[in-house]
């Protein structure tokens, strides 16, 4: 075992070489989350896909994001089909028993959307015997689940991605949606017919996530995040994104 544990470094040292003699980086993300990932026609965009690319650089290789749905993405990047993953992933304990995470790179948490002539839900406790829709394998997932009990949600339907579930409640098939504040928000924002409401009720931070193994390529990552923050390229890449 002690000689196991002796050989663990030695084996996570390559990961880094790894991606730079492939010349790619390989992302996982669910591009269905604007404005952190998105499709505009054939091409990924966003803010994640600016962090992406400015870490492709700094190790001077190709980007390639590949499209995974969340409920799926840590077991596709356990399996190695790609080698990180920017999805605007919440880092939680549950999650860090199975893949590391990166400093934080943005602030977040939960809220609640509905449609824009509803009056009646403003906040958690308004849940009470209401359909509420959520993005599987999410945190809003979870909140809803331990907000069930405690409040008396009706039902928690689970869709494969955000924008479905924003769908179905414009239609009036849910009454609310849980997910996180920055994508509701700009979800809200260009579609008129949705509004977010009530505060925050979650603190939560995205972090990149990396296989266990490959401690090398995170202390990489982190250094580059580090350089992006002190340079202003972050900065730069938020103002693009959120305006401010
Ligand atoms: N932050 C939430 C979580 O980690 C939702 C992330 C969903 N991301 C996406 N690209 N659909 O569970």
């Amino acid at each position: 075992l002690f000689s196991l544990l002796m050989l663990y470094p030695v084996l996570g040292a390559g990961a880094v070489e790894r991606i730079k003699k492939a010349g790619v980086l390989k992302v996982g993300s669910d591009v269905a989350y604007a404005p952190f990932e998105f499709m505009e026609g054939d091409k990924p965009v966003g803010f994640d896909i600016d962090i992406a690319q400015e870490i492709a650089k700094a190790l001077g290789v190709k980007l390639q994001i590949i499209n995974t749905s969340f409920d799926g993405i840590i077991a596709a990047l356990k399996a190695k089909k790609f080698d990180i993953i920017i999805s605007a992933m919440t880092i939680t304990e549950e999650r860090k028993k199975e893949i590391d995470f990166s400093i934080p790179y943005y602030d977040s948490g939960q809220i609640i959307v509905v449609r824009s002539d509803n009056k009646d839900i403003n906040s958690e406790k308004d849940l009470k015997g209401k359909i509420v829709g959520v993005q599987l394998g999410t945190t809003g997932e979870l909140t809803a689940k331990k907000l069930k009990d405690q409040v008396g949600i009706k039902e928690i339907r689970s869709y494969e991605t955000i924008p479905e579930a924003f769908m179905d409640l414009e239609l009036g098939r849910l009454d609310a949606v849980i997910n996180d504040l920055p994508v509701s928000l700009y979800y809200s924002k260009n579609n008129p017919k949705l509004k977010c409401v009530g505060k925050p009720f979650t603190i939560e931070q995205y972090g990149i996530a990396v296989r266990k193994e490959d401690k090398d390529l995170l202390k990489k990552i982190n250094e580059i995040l580090t350089n992006l923050k002190k340079t202003g390229k972050y900065n730069q890449i938020y103002k693009k994104w959120f305006g401010v």
